[in-house]
């Protein structure tokens, strides 16, 4: 991030602004929105600035002095269109220690003025650091659209009735109340233009005694790693939490969606890592519960696909804890559609088959190889880079092609993303030619002959798709 965002107080306060023509009016429009006194220092001023700002600003008409900035402006904007005169407006403003504007020339500038989406006192002010202003007016209609009009007095309104939450409502069930305020009936009947029964329902709620600590688990799958695979109701859910208890496999880009204050538990859960055991975790989530806290199980992927989801849940249920779980892409179909791998086709495969990989000690996995070599369906193999090879030996001798076309595709979705297009029986060579570490799946299957997208190699000749 290029740039600091704050928000200035102007309110009544002097801004400077040098210039009279199109630009010095841009900006004073954007400025007065905020209500500062503007005074304008020029030799000329357009007729459309007088006509819009005769009554409400001052206009000094002479030619721009270093000691205009000496006065009580806390912010001067340079506006005159001319490089040298603008140039000097910021030398005079950096000596008199005055934070300066100027228009189109960021190296001179101390803040930049970004594109803003406003609703009454609800302010969205957004910056590309000079970079991608078309991407920021992009976004910016995005959130235009997205934002209702009436959102600036639903602020409004909370504003009027914040003493009286703060009398009635503890501290510990204030930031909840709030919540319940802006995503529930509340919000719902004031932004649908009946404010006086969204009032009533409010004095309503303040005189309901308010709920003694209730917590709630959420088991949110957190999808194969690019947050956006994260789904909606995921998202509302991490930016509602108190506390979050996360997996190895959550990656800092879905971090990143976590609200903010909300505290991070790493609960491990790599291969080797086992940070904290699976019982300890459900006792740790029941605790957190009793406390009243919001509690989010984030796990890789979806939650009750190789994730214990099931587990946790049971645990949960048992303690008599309220819980939901949020269900996540998976790993097979995430990383499906990032290598263009389509799991089912009406030509090539009638049935999908997830399996784990994973196999105890030295021994191979424990799987019904005669089942799964059958023809006519996608294999897909979780937890299986250790035994690809026999994995790939076991399916052989039960009889499926050697040259069947295989995948291995690696932190499938994120930028790391590698594909290896290769065939049944060279699986476990190439993972250790490939530099396969994982996590990663194994696709098996005629569809894996189409697999194809960011960090493709081919390693070994496979069958072709039957026509
Ligand atoms: C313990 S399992 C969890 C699966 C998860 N619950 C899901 O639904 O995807 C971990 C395995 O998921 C697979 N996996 C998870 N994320 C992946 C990704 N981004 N790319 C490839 N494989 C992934 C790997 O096989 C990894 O060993």
């Amino acid at each position: 991030m290029r740039y600091f965002p704050a928000f200035f107080d102007v309110k009544d306060k002097p801004v400077l602004i040098v210039g009279g023509g199109e630009l010095a009016l841009r900006k004073a429009r954007l400025l007065a929105k905020a209500g500062p006194r503007l005074v304008f220092v020029a030799t000329e001023f357009d007729d459309a600035l007088i006509a819009e700002f005769g009554q409400s600003a001052e206009f000094l008409h002479k030619p721009f002095a270093a000691v205009d900035t000496d006065g009580d402006a806390v912010l001067v904007i340079a506006a005159t269109g001319d490089a040298d005169a603008d140039e000097a407006v910021a030398f005079a403003a950096k000596g008199a220690g005055v934070p300066v504007n100027v228009v189109d020339r960021p190296e001179l500038c101390d803040f930049v003025v970004p594109s803003i989406v406003e609703r009454g006192d609800l302010a969205i002010g957004i910056s590309t650091g000079g970079n991608a202003p078309v991407l920021g007016r992009q976004v910016r209609e995005k959130l235009e659209a997205l934002l209702p009009q009436r959102l600036g007095g639903l602020v409004s309104f909370a504003g009027s009735f914040r003493d009286a939450v703060t009398a009635k409502v503890e501290p510990a069930l204030r930031r909840r109340f709030w919540e319940n305020v802006f995503s529930g009936t509340i919000s719902d009947l004031f932004l649908s233009g009946r404010e006086a029964d969204a009032r009533e329902e409010m004095v309503a709620q303040l005189n309901r005694p308010q709920d003694s600590a209730k917590g709630f688990v959420h088991i949110v799958g957190a999808g194969p790693g690019d947050p956006e695979l994260l789904t909606l109701k995921a998202l509302r859910i991490l930016q509602e939490a108190d506390i979050v208890l996360h997996d190895a496999l959550v990656g800092n880009g879905i971090m990143e969606m976590i609200r903010r204050d909300a505290e991070r538990v790493y609960v491990g859960k790599k291969k080797s890592d086992h940070s904290m055991p699976q019982e300890d975790i459900g006792t740790l989530m029941v605790k957190l519960a009793r406390e009243g806290k919001r509690v989010v199980r984030l796990k890789g992927g979806d939650p009750f696909i190789f994730g214990r989801g099931g587990e946790e849940l049971e645990a949960l249920k048992a303690a008599g804890i309220p819980a939901a779980v949020v269900p996540g892409i998976t790993a097979a179909t995430g990383c499906g559609a990032a290598a263009s791998v389509p799991l089912t086709h009406r030509d090539h495969a009638q049935a999908v088959t997830f399996v784990t990989g994973h196999a105890k000690g030295d021994t191979d996995p424990d799987l019904n190889w005669q089942a799964l070599a059958d023809l006519g369906h996608t294999l897909v193999v979780y937890m299986g880079v250790g035994t690809a090879g026999a994995i790939s030996r076991n399916l052989v001798d039960a009889g499926m092609a050697a040259q069947t076309p295989a995948a291995i595709i690696e932190k499938g979705s994120l930028p790391e993303q590698k594909i290896i297009r290769t065939r049944l029986d060279s699986l476990g060579a190439d993972i250790v030619t490939g530099g396969i570490e994982g996590p990663a799946v194994l696709i098996i299957g005629d569809v894996a002959a189409a697999a194809d997208g960011r960090g493709l190699v081919d390693l070994a000749e496979p069958q072709r798709m039957r026509a």
